[in-house]
């Protein structure tokens, strides 16, 4: 191997160690550089003789050649490289699971709502919604709570520290019944010269399902609940249809005829007289115990009066039910929280 072929293996060696495409450049300046091993050959052939720099001079040359194509093998080589490891660090992994598309569902207490709402809608039953932030008279008084009498505190009010346009006191709704004044007034205000003039008005015959609030909060209880209201008057509408209405009800709700209903004295005092309902299944772990799931009776009449009804001609009864308890009892959930808490892991389980 003379000594120019062992300069090109030379400048090989040091192109293949060099580790970056910077280092690579260092090595070709030191071949090809102004004062490169290559560079000083050529400054070398001035001191020949004209026909020793012929040869010496293409032999220079082709060494030369060699050199630059091994450094563009060698740049060449590196930059493959580069876009070999570029393209490994961004790989798409296409064999990943795509990132899934959440499935709704509708929460346990709005199937509940909806259920109620279909059973009571094929008994012919409307259903109104109303506000939640409610006055002091549509919450107590227009349902027969003397203004100071202790009935009232029978519910821990939430009440808003602000009057409306007629200077009512304003309060979060403590439960539904004031949508029975509500629908009803409306009612009769629609069928007016009906009423005016000693006609038949058609029956009122509604449910009005919603959030309600109070200051309350353990396993059973939340400061914010669902409760659903329903009323049906007509000019002869008793308690025994409150009993065939609500135990029908009951029965398809919970999908067993065998389902026992019982209608325990209490007292309310928008109902005379008053009943609180419990059920009892015929069968699975709650078998055979009564629970309490709705207070009822037959409307008072200073509470039709309030409807902008006549108590001589319209009569009929109400109820409320808690759609929260009816959700626990239809899924055995033992903890109202839950409901209320917005953990998926819960939640999705009935979808
Ligand atoms: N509003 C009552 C409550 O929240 C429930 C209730 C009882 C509603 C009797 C009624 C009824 O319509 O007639 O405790």
């Amino acid at each position: 191997m003379n000594d120019l072929d062992q300069l090109v293996s030379a400048a090989l060696a040091e192109f293949t160690a060099a580790p970056t495409p910077a280092e690579l450049e260092n090595a070709k300046a030191r071949f090809m550089g102004k004062s490169g091993r290559v560079t000083e050959l050529l400054k070398g052939l001035a001191a020949l003789s004209h026909d020793e720099k012929k040869t010496r001079g293409a032999e220079i040359n082709q060494t030369k050649q060699r050199i630059e194509a091994a450094l563009a093998a060698r740049r060449q080589a590196m930059a493959a490289e580069q876009l070999e490891a570029q393209l490994r660090a961004e790989a798409l992994d296409v064999s990943l699971p795509g990132r899934q598309r959440g499935v709704g569902g509708l929460h346990p207490v709005s199937r509940t709502i909806e259920r109620i709402e279909s059973i009571f809608g094929s008994m012919g039953f409307d259903v109104a919604e109303g506000p939640e932030i409610e006055t002091d008279w549509m919450s107590f008084t227009a349902l027969n709570n003397p203004e100071n009498h202790p009935a009232r505190s029978m519910q821990d009010t939430f009440y808003v520290d602000m009057k409306d346009e007629q200077g009512q006191w304003l309060n979060l709704r403590p439960h539904t019944s004031p949508m029975q004044v509500r629908y009803a007034r409306a009612h009769a205000a629609r069928y007016a010269s009906e009423l005016a003039t000693g006609q038949p008005m058609p029956e009122i015959r509604v449910i009005a399902p919603g959030r309600t609030y109070r200051v309350d909060s353990d396993a059973t209880h939340s400061p914010m609940f669902h409760q659903c209201e329903g009323l049906w008057i007509g000019e002869n509408v008793s308690f025994k249809d409150l009993k065939v209405v609500f135990t029908d009800f009951c029965r398809k709700f919970f999908e067993s005829d065998e389902l026992q209903l019982r209608f325990r004295p209490s007292f309310f005092p928008f109902t005379e007289p008053s009943a609180e309902i419990d059920i009892a299944f015929a069968s699975g772990p709650l078998k055979g115990q009564w629970l309490e799931v709705a207070g009822s009776g037959q409307v008072h009449p200073n509470v039709v009066r309030n409807y902008g009804l006549d108590p001589e001609r319209h009569i009929g009864f109400a109820f409320g039910m808690g759609p929260d308890r009816l959700t626990m009892l239809r899924y055995g959930v033992n903890d109202l929280r839950l409901f209320f808490d917005g953990d998926l892991r819960f939640l999705q389980q009935f979808r």
